[in-house]
């Protein structure tokens, strides 16, 4: 209760212009005056300042951090100045179109929302609110394992394109029933995340909870009952699953796993966590219908590799067969530009969306896709691209691996 009276208190000072200067928003835009609206934030920065004057140290800490020292974090961020924007002269650009599609099935924008577990410690209508925000901009999103609504719930909001990530886990009949409970709820794509097969050290996220003497237990970390969580048994998608002893992620999996699990369900199974040429042509050949890149925005192995520098040769592996979509460090339109020029079929945003949540909850996810896809439709007037298919190797120059920071 202590932090959404904060929250309130917060937003209402947000709107009085007496009070307003004294508050720590809108650092990144140098502006006096703090957003009193989602419409004010003029780019994803600015809604990240508000989110972090509102939400508690420690929930700060586990969304912003990577692991070790954050290097692949950084990675992903920097990887985008290596590619420049080649613009074109007399096209006719009166009519630009963002829409894509995956699997058959048309999307507003090729931007979409990656899953983040336990939405709710940025707001309390976390993953709710979210659905909401895609169902209003048609944007795709996929759901994390680590929910902290239930997924048939988030379904209803969003009433459309939601796919479901899936934890293995180290027991094959938990991850059946997780499975099958997403696709009873009418997800038709199950995204399973590989990049986490034994352990992190989030050690940004350890040293902001160090700054944080909340109690958990009266926002994110409650059940139904205001019980607090306290281990995977209280999560809404391990509800009616044995949960003594398991682990949502297995060291001992083989890619005989991807046959496993498509022979346990009918939705299309992707494959999340791909970042090499040889993975990719052995996840096509272990049947994967579509692979995201991504090292869990720098969450996984500090490999100091940018998701965009492996998006070439993830391309390459996939040689057109399946679709490659691709997520990690993605602020900005031109961002999404440079990862659709290099193939990818589709971007995923992770923390931008999660910043849009935490300062005005459905509406500043609505917001950051709204910025998003206003860049990115600048960029591709700028560079004569009439629609996503237009995007190719073409549009983009590549100055060649450095520094260009
Ligand atoms: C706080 C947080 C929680 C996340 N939780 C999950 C998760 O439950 N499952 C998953 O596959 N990826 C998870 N991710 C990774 C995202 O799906 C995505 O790969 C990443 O955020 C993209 O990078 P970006 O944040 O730089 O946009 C999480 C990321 C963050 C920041």
């Amino acid at each position: 209760m202590v932090r959404y009276d904060r929250r309130a208190l917060l937003q209402f000072l947000a709107t009085s212009p007496a009070l307003a200067a004294c508050l720590p928003f809108s650092k990144s835009s140098g502006a006096e005056r703090p957003l009193a609206s989602p419409a004010d934030a003029l780019d994803v920065f600015e809604l990240k300042d508000v989110a972090q004057g509102l939400v508690p140290p420690a929930h700060w800490g586990y969304l912003q951090s990577g692991v070790d020292g954050d290097a692949t974090l950084h990675a992903n961020l920097a990887a985008y100045s290596r590619y420049e924007l080649r613009p074109r002269r007399f096209v006719d650009v009166s009519h630009v179109d963002l829409a894509t599609s995956v699997f058959g099935v048309r999307l507003a924008s090729p931007v979409f929302f990656c899953p983040i577990g336990a939405l709710r410690a940025f707001h309390p209508e976390g993953e709710i609110a979210v659905a909401r925000a895609a169902r209003a901009h048609g944007t795709l999103q996929i759901v994390s394992t680590q929910m902290s609504y239930a997924i048939e719930d988030i379904a209803a909001a969003r009433a459309g394109a939601l796919w479901y990530q899936l934890y293995t886990t180290d027991r094959f009949e938990a991850t059946r029933k997780l499975v099958k409970r997403a696709q009873a709820a009418g997800c038709p794509v199950v995204a399973v995340t590989v990049d986490l097969p034994a352990g992190r050290n989030t050690e940004t996220a350890a040293r902001l909870r160090r700054a944080d003497t909340r109690d958990c237990s009266a926002c994110h970390m409650v059940d139904a009952h205001g019980n607090p969580r306290l281990s995977l048994a209280s999560e809404p998608m391990f509800q009616g699953i044995d949960t003594r002893g398991l682990r949502l992620t297995s060291p001992s999996l083989t890619w005989d796993f991807i046959k496993r699990l498509k022979d346990a369900t009918t939705m299309k199974v992707i494959i999340k966590g791909i970042e090499s040429q040889e993975d990719a042509a052995l996840a096509v050949e272990h049947g994967a219908d579509g692979l995201i890149v991504s090292n869990h925005g720098g969450r996984a192995t500090e490999s100091g590799r940018a998701t965009l520098e492996s998006l070439p040769a993830v391309v390459r592996g996939v040689a057109g067969r399946i679709p490659a979509l691709m997520d990690g460090g993605v602020r900005r339109g031109t961002d999404v530009y440079k990862a659709l020029a290099l193939g990818a079929s589709a971007v995923g945003i992770g923390r931008p969306y999660a910043w849009g949540l935490g300062a005005f909850g459905q509406a500043g996810v609505e917001r950051v896709a709204q910025i998003l896809d206003v860049e990115l439709r600048l960029a591709m007037v700028g560079c004569g691209a009439r629609s996503v298919r237009e995007i190719s190797a073409a549009s983009i120059i590549d100055r060649g691996p450095g520094d260009h920071a």
